[in-house]
């Protein structure tokens, strides 16, 4: 690890925006290793997403689900409005539709499970179906993450993860990994985030690593106590809707069964009443943070119809992300703030 961004001539590198350094080799060996291709570390998980909706050709199509972050929703919308490309939506769980929009589509961007709703697309048949020649079919991981979902062994091109949530875990840094296997579509990441000058901080790199050595105990812990708090909200009287791709009563539990091993630490919620009552909830955790990111140590919970661009969701719906904290008392945090938001 060095923070040197210039390095004396006549080695391999030269300049670290151009060239890399052992930092980002490091990061990008270790999350390339879980997803099974070659990873391109990048400043943000955002700066990754913009790495690979850049390669659209002006006038080409991208397809996008629905339900997903709403940054990628926001920048595929903005280069719309400026005539560089064609947006089409659609559903996740419309599978047949999608099959069918990849013969079309230059680029398909899956997100599974989705956020915030958690839907789990059919992955493996999306990433079967025939595209059209030339096309990128990525999918963002974040959710999943490696443990629970690897796209690019179901035939994806490209994975991406905001590095700033579960893989770092710690809420302390910003970053965001692409992986992929093709050699050119590698050279281009790579192009694209010297260009851009999309480069991850030393700090950042060097925490990522830290995080990623305990991704498998922090995920095997917070995806254990998610399901279990999924299983008691939904018998709670305070709740009228739970979420989570592990309960059966998941709209796409059948998906999440057939593709993934355990089902990630993000439960989606709807509270009776109103969104002031939800919001109520949110000021009446205690250990819980009301915080808008996730997949780290900490649980945090937030309003997500609060928050731009969401207005499509319920009023009510609360996400919360689970962190490794002991279950009996992120339980009795919700349950009290739950209780006392009903008034
Ligand atoms: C699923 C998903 N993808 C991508 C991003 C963007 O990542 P970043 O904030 O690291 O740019 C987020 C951020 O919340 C996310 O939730």
């Amino acid at each position: 690890m060095s923070p040197a961004s210039n390095f004396v001539l006549g080695d391999t590198r030269a300049y670290s925006r151009d060239d890399g350094t052992p930092g980002w080799e490091a990061l990008e060996a270790a999350v390339g290793g879980l997803e099974g291709g070659h990873a391109v570390a990048f400043a943000s998980g955002m700066a990754g997403i913009a790495a690979i909706v850049d390669q659209v050709s002006v006038g080409g199509l991208i397809v996008i689900p629905d339900d997903c972050y709403q940054g990628v929703t926001g920048l595929v919308r903005a280069g719309e409005r400026r005539g560089r490309w064609r947006v089409r939506t659609l559903s996740a769980t419309e599978t047949a539709a999608w099959v069918e929009a990849c013969g079309e589509a230059d680029l398909i961007w899956l997100e599974s499970p989705s956020n915030p709703l958690l839907v789990v697309a059919d992955v493996d048949i999306i990433c079967a179906a025939p595209r059209k020649p030339g096309a990128t079919l990525a999918v963002d991981n974040t959710f999943a993450t490696p443990l629970n979902q690897r796209p690019l062994a179901l035939g994806a091109d490209a994975v991406v993860h905001s590095a700033t949530k579960s893989l770092g875990g710690h809420s302390d840094l910003l970053a965001g990994i692409v992986v992929a296997r093709d050699e050119a579509r590698l050279h281009a990441l790579r192009h694209g985030r010297k260009l851009a000058g999309a480069t991850p901080g030393t700090l950042e790199v060097f925490l990522a690593l830290r995080g990623l050595r305990t991704l498998a105990l922090r995920i095997e812990r917070s995806q254990r106590t998610a399901h279990e708090l999924a299983e008691r909200l939904v018998t709670h009287p305070a709740v009228t809707t739970v979420r989570y791709p592990g309960l059966t009563s998941h709209p796409t539990h059948a998906a999440a069964i057939r593709q993934m091993p355990a089902y990630g630490s993000v439960i989606s919620f709807d509270v009776r009443g109103s969104a002031d009552v939800a919001d109520a909830v949110c000021r009446h955790v205690t250990l819980i943070q009301h915080a808008t990111s996730l997949g780290a140590v900490e649980s945090t919970m937030e309003r997500r119809a609060a928050v731009p661009g969401q207005g499509h969701l319920p009023p009510t719906l609360l996400r919360l992300s689970v962190g490794i904290e002991s279950i009996d008392d992120l339980w009795r945090d919700l349950d009290a703030a739950l209780r006392t938001s009903q008034g």
